[in-house]
């Protein structure tokens, strides 16, 4: 980053800010929290940049972002949004599938995965999951497939890879799409390529929660031009334009030479010629400013997340006998959102009793989500296609919960944690 004179005197002002806010972690009364922004300074003097730039809409940071986080996975296009849910149902808008399509999408999910499926008018078929995994297993697909399924709409669970390769073949087999859901997989790798790259599309959220953040954001990535540009359109209104960023938001004294070219209304501006029923789901300028640090500040939370996850597997392995812990699948590389962790049956305590002792001791947990998202008040008679019993997912609602492994756990937290399990397990024995 380069701090010109002017903007030197908000640069130290935010970093001595920043300096003077560290706090003292004190176990047993500091939360470990499962998840934390990691920033400082740095993020939040390019955010009052941005702030300060005058243009508050999608802009310069937009397209550095854009461009950044493209060459980082590999991949063609990425179109910012306001959030994961919003680059969800924009990946699904996109697409464009005719009504009654189905969908097939696991049953233990976060609710914005099979949201826009719903709000679409697709029917969700729903999946079991896999119990170490919590993914779908890729050879159970064909017992969900069947003529009207048109898509695969696919979370890497906590950033665990899907059997990519396999679910794949399944697809173009039969001529399916597929969306990825990576909202909290940035970072994993199957087969030494970063999901998302996968399929036809790839989510991201960039909540606080998320691997890297602008406070909230979300994108969606593909290597397919007219898909691109159908998100962006319903991104932006409906609207006709086709620059990633418009010449306009990145230079108000800019003339556009394309806003009447090739309009499909004769001379009419581009810009106010719309191709596609859209919505607003746009993020501001300064979270882009923000999402660029964070975004080459990642390779250091890789590290930390897969170092963090490490240990505690390691640790977490002497209670085996008590818990679940999670797998992976032999050609993937997760960079782990949370450690989940199930309680076994048969075991002389239930979930409440270490989630309780866990919360009470000040170390955050959070459910796998929905669990099986058709015993939640709002989806339990939605119109789905229910593939076998869903006894997997039924069972994480009941016994699984994720940890923390993020980049801000030190040495310290992550000891504390393994010491609070340690202490649990003698009481229960
Ligand atoms: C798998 C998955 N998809 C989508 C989302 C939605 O992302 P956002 O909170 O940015 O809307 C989340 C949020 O945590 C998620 O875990």
């Amino acid at each position: 980053m380069t701090v010109n004179a002017n903007d030197k005197e908000l640069y130290t002002l935010l970093e001595r800010i920043f300096k003077e806010k560290k706090e003292q972690f004190i176990p047993g009364k500091t939360t470990v929290q499962y998840a934390l922004a990691v920033y400082d300074h740095n993020e939040i003097f390019e955010a009052v940049k941005s702030l300060l730039s005058g243009w508050f809409g999608i802009g310069k940071y937009a397209s550095e972002f854009e461009k950044e986080f493209s060459k980082f996975l590999g991949i063609k296009q990425c179109i910012l949004a306001n959030s994961g849910s919003s680059a969800n149902l924009l990946a699904v808008e996109a697409l464009q599938l005719p009504k009654g399509a189905e969908a097939i999408t696991p049953a233990t999910t976060f609710p914005t995965t099979i949201n826009p499926l719903i709000q679409k008018g697709i029917k969700p078929v729903l999946m079991d999951i896999n119990p170490t995994t919590y993914n779908i297993n890729a050879s159970e697909l064909k017992k969900a497939f069947s003529k009207k399924v048109k898509l695969l709409m696919l979370p890497h669970t906590l950033g665990n890879p899907n059997e990519i390769d396999q679910i794949m073949e399944f697809a173009e087999e039969r001529d399916l799409h597929v969306i990825e859901d990576a909202c909290d997989a940035l970072g994993s790798r199957y087969d030494g390529r970063y999901v998302s790259t996968f399929g036809d599309m790839g989510t991201f959220s960039f909540y606080p929660a998320h691997h890297i953040t602008m406070g909230e954001g979300g994108a969606v990535v593909t290597n397919n031009e007219e898909l691109s540009l159908n998100v962006r359109s319903f991104r932006d209104w409906g609207r006709a334009c086709v620059c990633p960023v418009c010449t306009i938001a990145l230079d108000p004294n800019a003339y556009c030479p394309l806003r009447f070219m090739k309009t499909p209304l004769p001379d009419y501006d581009k810009r106010f010629t719309y191709i596609t029923v859209g919505y607003n789901l746009k993020p501001l300028d300064l979270q882009a400013a923000m999402g660029l640090q964070q975004l080459r500040r990642f390779p250091q939370f890789m590290q930390k997340r897969k170092e963090n996850f490490k240990k505690l597997y390691s640790e977490l392995l002497r209670f085996e006998d008590y818990f679940v812990l999670p797998e992976s699948l032999p050609k993937a590389d997760p960079c782990w959102f949370a450690f989940p962790i199930t309680v076994k049956e048969k075991v002389p305590f239930k979930r409440k009793d270490i989630v309780n002792f866990l919360e009470e001791h000040r170390i955050a947990t959070r459910p796998l989500f929905a669990g099986n998202i058709l015993r939640q008040p709002a989806y339990k008679d939605m119109d789905c296609r229910v593939v076998g019993k869903l006894e997997n997912s039924d069972r994480v609602m009941k016994s699984s919960f994720f940890i923390g492994v993020h980049p801000g756990l030190t040495e310290e937290m992550l000891n504390y944690m393994i010491e609070t399990f340690e202490e649990f397990i003698r009481k229960v024995k």
